[in-house]
């Protein structure tokens, strides 16, 4: 169902040691009561010492990626059920950074949301337009190919499982970030475009994150919008005073 969340990227950051470091700064300055789910995904190596580190926190682990695959002959590749036997519940998928570098299409992203569903994983869903598609005035219509062809084929059940996180690629780690006014139009442009394939009742329930460049300073106002319901955060989730000052800016 629809609420707030706030997730941390880690990226390729962090060695075994400093994800420790990392996880105790912010079990230390994360605020206790908060009305908002906190996540954290650090790399593939250090998910399973996160998951025992935080069993008895409030913050949530998440992988950045999996395989679509059951298991085989995929060297280097990580599956949904090797996931879910470290206690890993949620991963995501389709982050800018794996369709540019590693060219997942929303056709191969599809078949990882098919397999993370049947595995009872839930999917964070990336997508977002590039610079040229905002400058040649395409990004609604980029948008919606990409929520069409990665999501549409599933039933209106499987949202239950999808949270989606709006990512324009032109604000990714480079201190660029839409206006609160831009986040609320694409937002609400989304949540129309579900609405008009599956119904008010998904539309309402589908919790729909920011990303890019959400630091502690523009946090409040991107939050303030009624269709940004949290965010995804990459660069600022490495320092957990400004993880925690993002979490209490929901
Ligand atoms: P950023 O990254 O906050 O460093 O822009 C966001 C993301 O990649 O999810």
């Amino acid at each position: 169902m629809r609420h707030k969340i706030i997730a941390g990227n880690w990226k390729m950051h962090k060695n075994a040691e400093q994800t420790e470091d990392l996880l105790n700064d912010l079990i230390d300055k994360l605020p206790p009561d908060v009305q908002v789910e906190i996540i954290v995904a650090p790399t593939f190596v250090n998910l399973a010492s996160a998951v025992d580190h935080l069993e008895f926190t409030n913050i949530d682990v998440a992988a950045q990626n999996m395989h679509q695959a059951e298991s085989g002959a995929f060297t280097g590749e990580i599956s949904a059920e090797m996931l879910k036997s470290i206690g890993v519940n949620t991963v995501i998928l389709g982050h800018s950074e794996r369709r540019a570098y590693f060219h997942e299409n929303d056709a191969l992203l599809a078949s990882k949301v098919n397999s993370a569903l049947e595995h009872e994983l839930r999917v964070i869903f990336c997508f977002g337009e590039e610079l040229k598609d905002r400058q040649a005035k395409q990004h609604f219509s980029i948008v919606e190919n990409q929520l069409h062809d990665g999501l549409f084929h599933l039933d209106a059940k499987d949202w239950g499982n999808i949270v989606l996180a709006y990512e324009p690629v032109w604000a990714i780690g480079t201190g660029e970030t839409a206006t609160p006014e831009q986040a609320q139009e694409m937002h609400a442009f989304i949540r129309e475009t579900i609405r008009s394939k599956y119904g008010s009742d998904v539309a309402e329930g589908v919790t729909i994150l920011y990303g890019g460049s959400v630091k502690p300073d523009n946090a409040k106002e991107i939050f303030s919008k009624p269709d940004v319901d949290g965010g995804l955060i990459g660069g600022a989730a490495l320092n957990a005073a400004d993880f925690a000052a993002i979490v209490s800016a929901v």
